[in-house]
């Protein structure tokens, strides 16, 4: 497992002292939820920088309340408003994708990747880099550059610790020193709001039903993930890098009452499994105050109130990018990240009117199967990026043509 080593490491250094903190995305819903713990423990951490994109008020509302050192806006053109609503704070403000990097580079003992979309990888390789603890919400960036990113990871010692909530529970029950003893890894999917739709339905879904999780309140681009089933075909591939567990091993099964958060099957028939209510503020804690535990807000498991838990196969008819997922991670080479990209532009196009819900798996697999087989992998992240830039340029002309 590539994160033992390191979180032996850290967990010895770490202990309950002070913590400082950068929070990378902190105006969404990983954001919200990671101010949310801090503030309920003010005491123990210190606030180093907090980072949005375009939500400027957010984010100076956020800042006047937590007094970090640094705020910063990715958009360089909304400066004035960020540093006009700082002004007699004493908070320095920021401006830009440079101030964006200057922000996870600044020494914080712990930041949270939860910067949506491949826009994250700058920065939280930034985190990376000078070893920092990174809780890694941003799950894009290890789908697009996994192999290289775990060599930074390798190469400065830093501390990945998950967020994700399935692979936050398989980090929570994975026997680090029995690795060898893993059967299968499982990972739970809810099923998302279309679970019990037919493909016709499907076709005609708006996006406030697609946004419409039954279970998580999370981010659009995620949510729409999450009714396509992508996001679970990217924590595949992010589960691959994270726990050294061959493809074939993990496995996917639907279950919709989201209790049961990923398990960890063992050779001698045992099961280990994660459980809790749906609510990310658990498994940002168990990152936050690792290795230790903090208490959190989130709502008690009642087992007599829940009754019973179900579980399904995930249907690859009806959701085709549980297949897509799992062809580009069996691939490998330039595939995941073509994936990544090709899914991210299809994404904005449904959010933003221009194609259909079926259409976004359609695209993604056009891009890939066009471009994967004359793409040659990855070495560096110069090439990361160029894969990453040209797969949203045909993904651009594959939406142009079915918006028509
Ligand atoms: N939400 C969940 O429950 C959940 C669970 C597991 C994993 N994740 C993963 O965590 C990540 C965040 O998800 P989310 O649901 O919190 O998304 P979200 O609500 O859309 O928030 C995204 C955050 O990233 C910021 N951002 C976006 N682009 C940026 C850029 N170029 N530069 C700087 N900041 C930028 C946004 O700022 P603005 O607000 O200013 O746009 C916002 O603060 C995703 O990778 C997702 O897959 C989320």
């Amino acid at each position: 497992m590539v994160l033992t080593a390191e979180l032996r490491k850290a967990g010895r250094n770490a202990g309950e002292a002070r913590r400082s903190v950068t929070v990378l995305g902190s105006t969404g819903s990983i954001g919200c939820s990671t101010l949310d713990l801090i503030e309920r423990e003010r005491e123990r951490f210190d606030l180093v920088a907090l980072v949005a994109n375009r939500n400027v008020g957010a984010l100076i509302e956020q800042a006047r309340r937590l007094h970090p050192q640094f705020a910063v806006i990715g958009d360089a053109t909304l400066y004035p408003e960020l540093k006009a609503g700082l002004e007699g704070t004493g908070i320095e403000a920021g401006a830009g994708r440079d101030a964006v990097i200057e922000a996870a580079l600044r020494p914080a003992d712990w930041v949270m990747a939860g910067i949506v979309g491949a826009a994250g990888l700058a920065p939280t390789l930034a985190a990376v880099r000078r070893g920092a603890a990174v809780a890694l919400a941003n799950k894009e960036c290890l789908v697009s550059a996994g192999a290289i990113f775990l060599t930074e990871v390798a190469k400065s010692g830093a501390t990945l610790l998950p967020v994700d909530s399935e692979h936050n529970a398989i980090f929570q029950v994975l026997e680090a020193d029995r690795l060898h003893a893993v059967d299968r890894i499982i990972l739970t999917a809810s099923g998302g709001p279309f679970r019990t739709w037919s493909r016709e339905e499907m076709a005609g879904a708006t996006r406030e039903q697609a946004v419409a999780h039954p279970r998580w309140s999370m981010g659009a681009k995620i949510s729409i993930d999450s009714a396509t089933l992508m996001n679970k075909g990217l924590e595949l591939i992010e589960a691959h890098y994270l726990f050294p567990v061959g493809e074939e091993r993990l496995e996917i099964v639907i279950h919709p009452e989201s209790i049961v958060h990923s398990m960890v099957a063992y050779m001698d028939g045992s099961v280990l499994a994660q459980l809790g209510m749906p609510d990310m503020r658990t498994p940002i804690s168990y990152t936050l105050a690792w290795p230790h535990r903090m208490v959190t807000p989130a709502p008690r498991l009642d087992f007599a109130e829940i009754g019973k838990l179900s579980f399904e196969a995930p249907d690859p008819e009806r959701f085709p990018a549980l297949r897509l997922a799992r062809e580009a991670l069996r691939a490998g080479g330039a595939a995941p990240t073509i994936l990544n990209a090709a899914n991210e532009i299809a994404v904005a196009a449904f959010l933003a009117g221009h194609i259909g819900f079926l259409d976004i798996a359609a695209t993604v697999e056009k891009v890939t199967s066009g471009l994967a087989a004359r793409t040659a992998g990855p070495a560096s992240l110069d090439d990361i990026y160029e894969i990453d830039r040209l797969a949203r340029i045909q993904a651009e002309e594959v939406v142009h043509l079915v918006a028509r």
